[in-house]
This record gives structure tokens, C-alpha cells and sequence, in this order.
């Protein structure tokens, strides 16, 4: 399975005032399960549509190990890419059975009888599809169809596989088994798998690595749990996981693997990579319930989550979420500390914080 490379990749449709893709720079390893992740219309299917050859960039190119996919001069078509692909709506042929749906990548591919019948049976094993090979499509739930288009895409060995939202029409318990599905899948197969989802818990669940993307462009590429402790802007830190993000004021005092902020009145040590953070992100479990604690705050909101509550936390105008583990009365005066929060430094926000300022 082949690294997969963004150079500086842009998508500009035509009579579209904005590019559905900015200059996309990114590399992901040999058999890496990479998701994309992002709020509706930030271009996630776009970068899809474009390595798969569905659509020309309008600048930048796409590599697949270490062979050009498309730049200004070349253009490689979708069906020499051996990619392989999985869409929300599962695209079977209706009058095929299981088995002949998931043969025909090979049929096209001019693979012998003999071994089509061999990668066939394969694919439907690994999908758990063993006893449906004579159903047609209409006789299966959508979890099973949707396990008939993963067989047909991995059948022929694809270079890297392309899931755009493919559990989204699923109900929620049978999205988490297919999630276990997805895992198993690549642990066996060790394919190249990017990955689209705007559910951030599943994407949190199934990749190595995650690109959050916003207008196009990618904010932050990395590991979940980096992207969940040290987002790299406001935009990460508000999208993925819970909890507040808050502009600081700088004190210029470091310490080892940090640095100390004025926020919420007081003074507090934060982890950062910066001399100079401009926000917080401030996660639940940041949030210390502690009479001693040097803030004061006043419960306005409660959730129960099972085994514990989410309460929001106002205070000097800022509302914080913590984790209780008994319920709490609205109204509640709370003792807090702010314990191992992130801080960074967003200049996009400044400036827009800025403009605001100039027009109010
Ligand atoms: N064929 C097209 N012509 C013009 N604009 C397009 C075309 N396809 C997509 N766009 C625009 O490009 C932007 C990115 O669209 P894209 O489908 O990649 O978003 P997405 O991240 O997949 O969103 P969603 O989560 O809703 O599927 C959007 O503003 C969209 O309107
Ligand atoms: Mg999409």
C-alpha cells in the first residue's frame, strides 16, 4: 500500500467565489487509517472526488507511491489509479447477487475464473458475508449492503481505500460494530484509508491520525490524542472534544513545558509550546471541583452522562465545563482550579478579534 501525498493542492470549481480546497500540503504513511474530519462544506469529499480522479486540481499535485496521480501536466484516470472506494450510499448493482457485486472489479480487471471465485470468497469471509453471497441487494440491511460495497472495493487489493461518511445512514449500534468492522478490516489488510466523517467520535475511535479541516484548508494534522491536549488553534480546540477556549493575556513567565496566563482574574500555569499563547483551551477534566480552589463559579447548567455529570460553569463571563460525579443544584457557588490546561497562540483569531473591535 502506497504513501499518498498532497503538494499544495487546490480546487477551484468554476462560478464559486471561494476554493473548495486551498493549498493542501500533506503526506500520509504506507497503511495509515487517516480521517478527515470537518463541518459541513470544508472540502473533505472534494479532496476524496480529487484522489480518486473524480475531478482535476486546479493547482498542486497528488502523488501515490511516489508516482505522479495529477499536477498541471499529468492526469492519471480514475480507473488506472487502482484506488479503491466507498460511498454513504452504497452504490450496489440491484439485479447482481452479493457474490457477482463484489466480483466484478475483477471481471473489469480480466482476472481469471478460478481466481475471482478464490478473492471473492476471500473478501466475503473478511466481511462477515460468508452466508449472503446469492442475495441480491435488496435483501440485505443497510450494515450488510454496506459490507457488500466494502468486500467489492478491498477484493481487488486496492493501493489505498477512499470511505466518504460510509456509516452515516446506519443506526448508532450498528455504526459501532461497523466501526469494528472498519478496524479489523484494516488491521488485516493494512491498507492505506482516508477516511471522511463529521463525527468527531468516530474519527476519534478509528484513526492513527486525523486532519481537522476548515474552508479547505487543513487546521491541524495529528494524532487524537494530540489533537484532543494541544489543538493548535481556536478552531481545533472548539471543534474536536468538549470544553472551553478562552483569550488569555500573556505574562511572559516560562516554566518547564509551559508558561503562566492571566485568564479568569487570576494567574495560572497552562502546558504551551509558546512564549506568547493568545487563548486556553480548557478541557472538563482541566476543571478541579475543590472548595479551596481559587475560583468561584455558579453552576447554570447539568447533564447527566451516566456515571457522572457535565455541569457548565459560569464565571466572569466565561462558561466552563466540568465533570461531577454527583449532581449539582443550579444556582451552586463551586470552588474550582484550572489544572493542566493547553494554551496556544492563534494569530487569525487576534486579528479577527481585532476587526471586531475596529467596526464595534
Ligand atoms: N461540483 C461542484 N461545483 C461547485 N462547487 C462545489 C462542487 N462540489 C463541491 N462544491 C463546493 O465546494 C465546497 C466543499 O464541498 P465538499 O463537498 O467537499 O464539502 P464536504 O466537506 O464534503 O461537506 P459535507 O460534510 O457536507 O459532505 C462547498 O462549498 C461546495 O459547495
Ligand atoms: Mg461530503
Amino acid at each position: 500500500m502506497a504513501e499518498l501525498r498532497f503538494s499544495n493542492l487546490s480546487k477551484q470549481f468554476e462560478g464559486s467565489a471561494r476554493p473548495a480546497l486551498a493549498a493542501v500540503d500533506a503526506s500520509i504513511a504506507s497503511g495509515e487509517f487517516i480521517a478527515l474530519l470537518g463541518p459541513s462544506g470544508c472540502g473533505k469529499t472534494t479532496l476524496l472526488r480529487l484522489t480518486a480522479g473524480f475531478e482535476k486540481p486546479s493547482a498542486g499535485r497528488i502523488s501515490l507511491g511516489g508516482e505522479v496521480m495529477a499536477d498541471e501536466t499529468h492526469f492519471v484516470p480514475a480507473e488506472a489509479r487502482e484506488i479503491g472506494i466507498v460511498f454513504q450510499s452504497y452504490a450496489l448493482w440491484p439485479h447482481k447477487t452479493v457474490a457477482q457485486n463484489v466480483s466484478f472489479p475483477l471481471e473489469v480487471r480480466r482476472v481469471s475464473r478460478a481466481e475471482r471465485d478464490r478473492r471473492v470468497a476471500e473478501a466475503l469471509a473478511l466481511t462477515g458475508l460468508r452466508d449472503f453471497a446469492a442475495r441480491m441487494p435488496a435483501q440485505l440491511s443497510g450494515g450488510q449492503r454496506q459490507r457488500v460495497a466494502l468486500a467489492r472495493c478491498l477484493v481487488f487489493e486496492p493501493r489505498a481505500m477512499l470511505l466518504d461518511e460510509p456509516l452515516a445512514n446506519l443506526d448508532l449500534a450498528l455504526r459501532s460494530s461497523m466501526q469494528e468492522v472498519f478496524r479489523a478490516f484494516h488491521r488485516r489488510i493494512g491498507a492505506t484509508m482516508l477516511y471522511v466523517t463529521h463525527d468527531q467520535g468516530e474519527a476519534l475511535a478509528l484513526a492513527d491520525r486525523i486532519a481537522v479541516m476548515e474552508s479547505g484548508r487543513i487546521r491541524q494534522f495529528a494524532a487524537p490524542e494530540v489533537l484532543y491536549r494541544e489543538p493548535a488553534d481556536c478552531f481545533v480546540a472548539g471543534f474536536v472534544g468538549d470544553g472551553a477556549v478562552i483569550p488569555v493575556r500573556a505574562t511572559g513567565e516560562s516554566m518547564p513545558d509551559g508558561t503562566i496566563i492571566e485568564v479568569l482574574g487570576q494567574r495560572h500555569a497552562v502546558r504551551a509550546r509558546c512564549a506568547a499563547p493568545s487563548h486556553v483551551s480548557i478541557r472538563p477534566e482541566n476543571v478541579v471541583i475543590r472548595d479551596s480552589g481559587p475560583l468561584r463559579g455558579r453552576v447554570v447548567g447539568q447533564t447527566y452522562l451516566g456515571g457522572r455529570f457535565r455541569l457548565q460553569v459560569e464565571l466572569g463571563g466565561e462558561t466552563l465545563v466540568a465533570y461531577a460525579t454527583r449532581r449539582a443544584r443550579l444556582g451552586e457557588a463551586l470552588g474550582l482550579s484550572i489544572e493542566d490546561a493547553w494554551a496556544f497562540h492563534d494569530p487569525e483569531s487576534e486579528t479577527l478579534m481585532a476587526r471586531a473591535l475596529a467596526h464595534a
